[in-house]
């Protein structure tokens, strides 16, 4: 590395130089950093370290570094240590020496923990905008919906009836907090560590509000040490896309049970299934079965952030250019996740008679045949002891609650009459649970409306 060969009288070994160089990953913070770049040097230019004529080589070069690097002309160098110091030399070998005056009370320590914050700010954004996307489909897949009748499940055990709609808007809650909980995170990010320096600043007379206001920061950080060594954000971040990829798991073993033969509950379109190589007949959810796996990949790499930075003491140490490893990998998992799995919920096909079929099944209006008997004047308790035993006759004689006889009803409770038989109609059944966040149509109907303000005073926060 020419730029020690000051200091030192060796030169760095080529595995040594392997080892420690970045380039290979941080080649992705170019954007970032060249825009950190021309803000810190407009800021010398107004403090009056370089001039004008300097400011407009430095800015105008690292403009054309950019277009070159975007365009594919410039590659990233191997022999570099990483994006700044490539940048750097790449803008002193175009512009001469105003290149060499860029760095100038700035370190590559404040200048990394600059470049990681704008860059977890830009995907943090991201993020929630293609969480907003992923709710609107949602929205329409519950809204064509409201009266798809399906059993609820606990236990993976036939429960009570719900609808489509309503289980599909759980999953909008889930995502609405994953939004709110990135918007808290993303809050938190927006103070510049930029002239901080290596830890402690500098004795130039810098202006970092002048950097932070430049980079639309709301302030510069407080402390220059923890500045330099605070990756805070970071591990929130990937604690967010961690629980998000908790949720798109379970929404993807969901779409994964019910698109079984079993279940048919919905059918994945063709461009979100594969084959197999072997069975003719075979549409596998691969697709599903690797976002239920991609939860993991965005656990460990914030079991791995945290773990990095454990016991690290202030200031930066190097350990810290591990976070782009987690952070990036992280962002990658998640952005190609979220997209695959809303063009798998757009594309899917609802099999609502199959659901209603199945909702039949397992007595799953046993609880309404208790509330019943409540309603008639029975103890709770009482109707439940009851409702057990007829379901147990049911179960004996392969009846199903609706097709035993009134007469047979009479020998469990004289409270049975005829208008028994409506209060257990499926329909019925949900349409009377109107209470707030419950089921029904027009609970549910509410439910997406409720949602979407929310959804929208968020976007506005
Ligand atoms: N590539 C380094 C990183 O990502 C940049 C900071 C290096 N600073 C230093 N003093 N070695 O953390």
């Amino acid at each position: 590395m020419d730029l020690y060969k000051g200091r030192f009288s060796g030169k760095t070994a080529s595995i040594a130089h392997e080892f420690n160089s970045s380039i290979g990953t941080d080649y992705k913070l170019y954007k970032v950093d060249i825009k950190g770049s021309k803000a810190h040097a407009k800021m010398l230019e107004k403090c009056g370290i370089i001039n004008q004529e300097e400011l407009k080589k430095i800015v105008s070069g690292l403009d054309s570094v950019l277009e070159d690097i975007e365009s594919g002309k410039l590659e990233f160098s191997k022999e570099a240590e990483d994006i700044h110091m490539f940048i750097e030399s790449e803008l002193t070998n175009r512009i001469g020496d105003a290149g060499k005056k860029l760095h100038t009370a700035r370190s590559r320590n404040d200048q990394v923990a600059l470049d990681v914050k704008l860059f977890t700010i830009e995907v943090a954004q991201r993020a929630i905008d293609a969480l907003v996307e992923l709710e609107e489909t949602i929205f329409e897949i519950a809204k064509d919906n409201l009266n798809s009748i399906m059993p609820g499940y606990t236990h993976l055990q036939i429960a009570q009836p719900v609808t489509f709609a309503h289980h599909i808007m759980a999953y909008a809650q889930m995502f609405l907090r994953d939004i709110s909980r990135i918007k808290d995170a993303k809050k938190r990010m927006m103070t510049s560590p930029l002239g901080a320096g290596a830890l402690a600043t500098t004795t130039y007379n810098i202006d970092r509000s002048f950097t932070a206001k430049e980079l639309e920061f709301e302030s510069p950080t407080l402390n220059s040490m923890d500045s330099v060594s605070d990756r805070d954000h970071v591990v929130e971040l990937l604690y967010c896309y961690s629980n998000v990829g908790m949720h798109f798991s379970r929404l993807a073993e969901e779409l994964i049970i019910y698109s079984s033969q079993e279940f048919k509950f919905i059918t994945i379109a063709d461009e979100y299934s594969s084959g197999s190589s072997i069975m003719p007949q075979k549409k596998n959810p691969d697709m599903a079965e690797l976002l239920r796996a991609k939860s993991a990949r965005l656990y460990s790499n914030l079991m791995g952030i945290m773990t990095m930075l454990k016991g690290i003491p202030l200031a930066y140490n190097k350990d810290m250019q591990e976070d782009k490893e987690y952070l990036f990998d992280s962002v990658e998992t998640f952005e190609i996740s979220i997209e695959v799995l809303n063009g798998m919920l757009a594309t899917m096909k609802v099999n609502s008679e199959r659901m209603r079929e199945m909702a039949h099944k397992g007595y799953i209006n046993a609880t309404d045949t208790a509330d019943y008997l409540v309603k008639k004047g029975l103890a709770f308790r009482d109707a439940y002891y009851i409702t057990g035993s007829i379901v147990k006759y049911g179960i004996s004689e392969n009846l199903s609650l609706n097709e035993i006889p009134l007469e047979k009803y009479k020998e469990f409770s004289d409270v049975f009459e005829e208008d028994y038989y409506k209060y257990i109609d499926l329909d019925y059944i949900l349409n009377e649970r109107k209470v707030f966040g419950g089921p029904s149509a027009k609970s549910v109907e509410e439910q997406i409306s409720l949602t979407k303000i929310q959804l929208e005073s968020l976007k506005k926060q």
